[in-house]
């Protein structure tokens, strides 16, 4: 493949052959609407073209301008409470008339206390926070912080990740979509190492998530850059997503490996965990399954309750360097209406129990999709954590060829059954629900993923 032309990624890249008959099967309202779109914004890839309009957002669902209503396993994944939740409404309504804006320089109450909630919220030690309005620009917080603490500037990442479109985030990501073509030049000392993963293991044969992990998977990652660290020795941080959202899951032990190689080369580790934090794991952060605590991590996507944009950066208090220095001073650094949705979405993720809730909710799906799928030869791994779930689909189970042919068709399957998700690397079906997501909701949609993919098999089959 030449290497400006992109390969697959985080997100369904809108060039699939379906999308035409989608299109032609739109009503003229909604047509119209994604007439003017594309008229009047830039296009970029991922983004664009839109696959409908939507005129409603509520609860598990979007509702189409044509009144289609889709569950939505999508959702960017920042609904963990749910679209237009009422209690979130009325905070911000009501914050809305007391306290809208406060310049930076001041402070607030509620800014205050969402901080405060952080830190609690978050693995122990890590006690000092800083707000952006978005995750790339925290991410780059993070790196600054890691350059000001170490005096060093290079960092280690994966290949594939993502953590963001801005030039220091997209430097870190290995997702060629955002760094390749007419992007570059990029932050010089970005290294980068193969992903993380025991399907498509970089260095061993791989195995099925429901598989015995063997020995190797991750071992030989974890030496690789355990040998990258210290042959330079001089690695401001090793950044990363303790699980991808693709997803896929470090091997037992994996990142406890890395910690060591990061506190005996005086790395810091820094955990991006925009998509898979706030419970959407099962763990409020997703770390927590591994036992590791990073240096720094951030927060972001649902964060805001999937209403007002807001990420975080949280970090150890020795790391607090930056005094002297402007790391983010962001406009909207301190807005009460961000503090105030981000205060009460961590609130109903407690009340409401939602961190649980997707644990248990998780290992349900996980168990009803391996039964729906294991007389398909098409799928070669299902894994997942809490409620964050891929199918991986393949043309040859041994050789693990991906079949985006047959993801692209599964998915409009359901998008015409009212069920939205998306791709990921070209051939993972990518499953987010909201955490609050009811059981028969739930039910429901596993009953149209189930339909979905007979139906796009049995048209494969008869080609
Ligand atoms: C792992 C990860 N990091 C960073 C980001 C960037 O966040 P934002 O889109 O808010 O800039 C994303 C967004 O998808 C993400 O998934």
């Amino acid at each position: 493949m030449h290497a400006t032309t992109p390969s697959e990624s985080e997100s369904d890249t809108n060039r699939g052959t379906r999308r035409e008959s989608w299109n032609a099967d739109r009503t003229a309202t909604d047509r119209a609407l994604l007439d003017r779109d594309a008229q009047v914004y830039l296009k970029q890839s991922v983004s664009t073209p839109c696959l409908t309009s939507i005129a409603g957002a509520e609860g598990s669902y979007l509702i189409g301008t044509d009144g289609t209503r889709y569950l939505d396993f999508h959702g960017n994944s920042a609904h963990q409470i749910g679209y237009g939740h009422p209690r979130l409404v009325g905070a911000i309504s009501s914050q809305l008339r007391t306290l809208p804006f406060v310049p930076r320089r001041f402070t607030s109450d509620i800014s205050v206390r969402f901080a405060e909630a952080l830190v609690e919220h978050a693995p122990t030690g890590l006690e000092r926070v800083l707000l952006t309005t978005g995750g790339s620009d925290a991410i780059e917080v993070a790196l600054k912080i890691a350059r000001a603490a170490t005096g060093r500037f290079k960092t280690l990442s994966f290949w594939e990740s993502f953590h963001g479109a801005g030039f220091g985030a997209a430097s870190v990501g290995g997702e060629q979509l955002f760094r390749g073509g007419p992007i570059g030049p990029l932050l010089t000392g970005t290294e980068h190492v193969p992903p993380i993963g025991c399907y498509r293991d970089a260095f061993g044969p791989g195995h099925r998530a429901d598989e015995p992990h063997t020995e190797e998977c991750g071992r030989r990652l974890a030496k690789l850059i355990d040998y990258t660290l210290r042959v330079q020795g001089d690695v401001a941080a090793l950044i990363a997503e303790p699980m991808r959202a693709v997803p896929a899951m470090a091997a037992p032990g994996f990142w406890a490996a890395v910690r060591r190689s990061c506190d005996e080369t005086g790395t810091l580790l820094i955990f991006d965990e925009i998509p898979t934090g706030l419970g959407r794991t099962g763990r409020f952060s997703a770390s927590e399954h591994e036992g590791v605590v990073p240096d720094l991590l951030v927060f972001g996507k649902g964060l805001g309750g999937g209403m007002i944009p807001v990420a975080a950066v949280l970090a150890r208090p020795e790391l607090d360097v930056g005094a002297d220095w402007a790391f983010g001073h962001y406009t909207h650094e301190k807005n009460p209406v961000i503090s105030r949705a981000g205060l009460t979405t961590l609130e109903i993720i407690d009340d409401e129990g939602l961190v649980g809730r997707a644990s248990s909710l998780g290992e349900l799906a996980l168990e009803r999709i391996r039964a729906i799928t294991e007389s398909f030869e098409s799928v070669g791994d299902v894994r997942g954590r809490g409620l964050m779930i891929g199918i991986e689909l393949v043309l040859d189970g041994d050789a693990r060829t991906p079949d985006p042919d047959l993801a692209e068709s599964v998915l409009y399957h359901c998008l015409r059954r009212g069920l939205s998700f998306k791709t990921t690397m070209g051939s993972v079906l990518t499953l987010a629900p909201p955490l609050t997501i009811s059981d028969a909701e739930l039910d429901q949609a596993l009953d149209v993923l189930e339909v979905s993919m007979r139906a796009a098999i049995d048209e494969r089959n008869r080609r």
